[in-house]
């Protein structure tokens, strides 16, 4: 069988050792949407939360700059600042109090009395930069610019009024899933006809097809009659989907949280958030993710039973699958170690 028709094999979607190579391969070097800039309003603001086990935070320092690092002290390991959103006045390590300016650089050693060089033990730092008022992250300091590495991605969605947009709701479902069953699941609308009625009332699902781009794929399917879709579905490798409408938004993020189980983020953004439907969309989205749960959880259950290896992708609706399992065998052939380098870069 053409490798490039046949799937993965299940147990890359269950095996822990994978699931550790997949943090530094690809979590461990790509750029990752991590908040939006509303979660950041003010100066001594954080967001901190954990991407495949990474715990991560990006602060809006004192001086307003944004900068990102692992959530993780030099001294033993303790956390800086608790997962969400917050304001602190400074960063204070919650386990024996190392202090640690905004910038990352050890202030202060709790009782070291000057036993240390603290200019050894900054925070380890991650790369943070903004496209159109996200956040993204990445743990390669040494990574492309975002701008460059996700410009095919973002000139399909150039004409929409993305900065418009208020993030008002973010909410996230946990899922007994790898984060490439889920992927998989949302890059075919193969299974819209068979599983999501209120989807395919909308769309002729006959007509959906998927349009491959580097490193991410569009995908369409005209509306029935009645019904507008003036939107862009959208998945960029590895894990960021944007759904975007004239006036509406949502970003969805496949996080992985083990070698079985995934967070998949949803931050729904509306450009007039008091005057549209937002309770009808968040509605029909917790519908299509509650009919999705239900099939990959059995999935997963099934690939981890050990019967089933290797399955067949549909050329014509799964090009899109095709396109990302390809990526994914492409980063199990990097080097393992790389990824890892940057997160002991020096804070500054
Ligand atoms: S672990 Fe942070 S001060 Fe000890
Ligand atoms: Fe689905």
């Amino acid at each position: 069988m053409d490798e490039s028709q046949s799937t993965l094999p299940a147990d890359w979607y269950v095996d822990p050792a994978r699931y550790h190579q997949e943090r530094s391969t690809i979590f461990g070097r790509e750029w990752l949407w991590f908040a939006s800039l509303e979660q950041l309003p003010t100066p001594n603001s954080y967001f901190a939360s954990e991407y495949a086990g990474y715990p991560l935070m990006v602060v809006r320092g004192s001086d307003g700059e944004l900068r990102g690092f692992h959530n993780v002290c030099r001294h033993r390991a303790g956390p800086l600042v608790d997962e969400g959103v917050g304001v602190c006045g400074n960063l204070v390590c919650r386990y024996h109090g190392w202090a640690y300016g905004w910038d990352g650089a050890l202030r202060s050693a709790r009782d070291f009395d000057g036993e240390i060089d603290t200019d050894e033990y900054s925070l380890f730092a991650v790369a943070v930069q903004v496209w159109r008022g996200q956040v993204f992250v990445n743990l390669d300091c040494s990574a492309v610019p975002l701008l460059d590495d996700l410009s095919a991605l973002f000139r399909e969605v150039e004409e929409f009024p993305v900065e418009a947009m208020r993030l008002a709701n973010a909410s996230h479902h946990d899922l007994a899933c790898n984060w490439k069953t889920y992927a998989d699941n949302y890059l075919e609308g193969y299974h819209i006809p068979m599983m999501h009625p209120e989807l395919n009332r909308e769309f002729d699902a006959k007509q959906y097809r998927v349009d491959t781009g580097d490193r991410y794929c569009r995908h369409s399917a005209p509306a029935r009659a009645g019904e507008a879709t003036d939107g862009r579905w959208l998945f960029r490798w590895p894990n960021l989907a944007i759904n975007i409408y004239g006036d509406a938004m949502n970003i969805e993020v496949i996080v992985p949280t083990g070698p079985q189980t995934c967070r998949v983020l949803y931050n729904h953004f509306f450009i007039d958030p008091e005057h549209q439907n937002v309770s009808g969309v968040l509605r029909l989205s917790d519908v299509v993710m509650e009919q999705d749960r239900a099939m990959v959880e059995v999935v997963q259950r099934n690939l981890a039973a050990g019967r089933y290896r290797q399955g067949r992708l549909s050329p014509r609706h799964e090009n899109g699958l095709a396109q990302f399992q390809d990526l994914v065998r492409q980063a199990a052939n990097r080097d393992s170690s790389v990824g890892d380098d940057s997160s002991v870069s020096n804070g500054r």
